[in-house]
């Protein structure tokens, strides 16, 4: 027999998504007639704006003369790219950082989910709960996990997050050599503040902790005052990795780009005793694993970080966020306790009756044809919520909360 990575075989069932995506096809092979609506996966629903449209088939253009066409590009991205996201998302903020910290990816799942190869196998990683499955299952693949019994993972820190603290993890009381944290919060559409925020900066100094801080839905803030980047604390680039994604904010799902953020002053050790930079580390393994996010997308990633494109962009965004709107005013005329939904396309709800987060996305497609997502999908500290998204189109969105209200009045 081949000798195979024996933490696949530990691994707990589908991936998520592929989880809700499986029975919604067997759902609809049972009802061909059904006309279902998803509020499930965050996938987008409005086209690409014209000035991003734009800026693609120039390039398409370019590809096709032999005087602009490209082959390799840079494995970091190109460079016109790491300037506009630097000048766009950090100078403009206020924060400085280097466009050589930048590393242009195919979107911010791949990141998140390929960094950990830089840490050590017997690295303690701790998880808020409910979290995106991606941190978890990667640390898991890797064999840094332990066992799994009864939905938790026996080397992972677990920081619930609940009704009662806010859904704000509280500061670990064993020390991680890792955390994850997610603002504004897939799943629970929730925030950290400044305040919040600076208090883990100061808990990763002081605990020599790496903070990989996913920041895929930062343009959802609507308040100036909530921290966009984890560099508007001071302090935070000795401490944290930063990960942004095109996909939610200007309508990449498909196309793919994304970036993370590796600041020179990340330091890590070898087990004998060298000084590595993580940034030195994560450029080796892109470089040797990784061809770059294509010259024609990055072009029109370009595009997304200057004016028409952001101006086109917010029209775009006002869309999900007034779906949004519509999910929170229809939770609270059903009584719905629901949260998020504010800062981020996500709502998170508590299931009436206390039903299981299972029971209720099976009664919302068997009766609705309604898709959520479970929340125990994302965590134990899940189980009774489901979560909503706001990607859908205004008039779908519209039509899922009438059957929603038909189901659950
Ligand atoms: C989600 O629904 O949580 C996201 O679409 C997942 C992702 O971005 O990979």
């Amino acid at each position: 027999m081949r000798s195979i990575n024996n933490a696949y075989a530990g691994l707990a069932g589908n991936y998520l998504f592929s989880e809700v995506a499986r029975r919604v096809r067997v759902y609809k092979e049972n009802h061909p007639e059904a006309d279902v609506i998803s509020l499930g996966i965050g996938d987008v629903s409005q086209p690409l704006v014209p000035a991003v449209i734009e800026a693609l088939h120039k390039a398409v253009d370019e590809m096709g003369r032999a005087e602009t066409f490209r082959g390799y590009g840079p494995e970091q991205g190109y460079a016109f790219l790491r300037q506009a996201i630097l000048e766009h998302d950090f100078l403009a903020r206020g924060v400085s950082l280097d466009a050589d910290e930048i590393f242009i990816s195919d979107g911010a799942k791949s990141d998140v989910g390929n960094f950990q190869e830089l840490f050590g196998e017997d690295a303690v990683i701790a998880l808020t709960d409910p979290v995106y499955p991606v941190y978890e299952d990667s640390n898991a693949m890797a064999g840094r996990a332990g066992v799994h019994a009864n939905g938790r993972w026996s080397r992972i820190i677990y920081l619930p997050c609940t009704m009662e603290n806010g859904f704000r993890p509280e500061l670990p009381t064993e020390r991680p050599d890792v955390v994850y944290l997610c603002s504004p919060n897939n799943p629970t559409g929730t925030v950290l503040d400044r305040d919040a925020l600076t208090a883990w900066v100061e808990y990763a100094r002081a605990n020599d902790t790496l903070i990989m801080f996913d920041a895929a839905y930062e343009a959802f803030i609507r308040d100036d005052a909530v921290p966009r980047s984890i560099y508007e604390i001071p302090g935070a680039d000795e401490v944290a990795v930063e990960f942004r994604s095109l996909s939610k904010t200007a309508g990449f799902t498909g196309l793919r780009c994304g970036y993370a953020v590796v600041p020179k002053k990340l330091k890590a050790r070898s087990s004998d005793g060298k000084t590595l930079l993580l940034h030195d580390m994560w450029l080796r393994r892109q470089c040797t694993k990784y061809n770059g996010c294509p010259y024609i997308v990055q072009r029109a990633a370009e595009a997304a970080f200057k004016e028409p494109a952001r101006t086109q962009m917010r029209a775009v965004l006002a869309v999900y966020q007034s779906n949004a709107d519509m999910m929170l005013d229809a939770c609270a005329k059903l009584g719905i306790q629901a949260f998020g939904g504010v800062h981020s396309p996500y709502v998170w709800l508590k299931t009436p009756g206390n039903m299981d987060s299972w029971s209720f996305f099976d009664l919302l497609l068997e009766k609705a044809a309604v898709v959520c997502t479970p929340g125990v999908g994302f965590g134990a500290c899940g189980e009774g919520y489901a979560r909503l998204t706001a990607f859908n189109t205004p008039e779908l969105t519209r039509a899922a909360l009438k059957r929603l209200e038909n189901v659950l009045s």
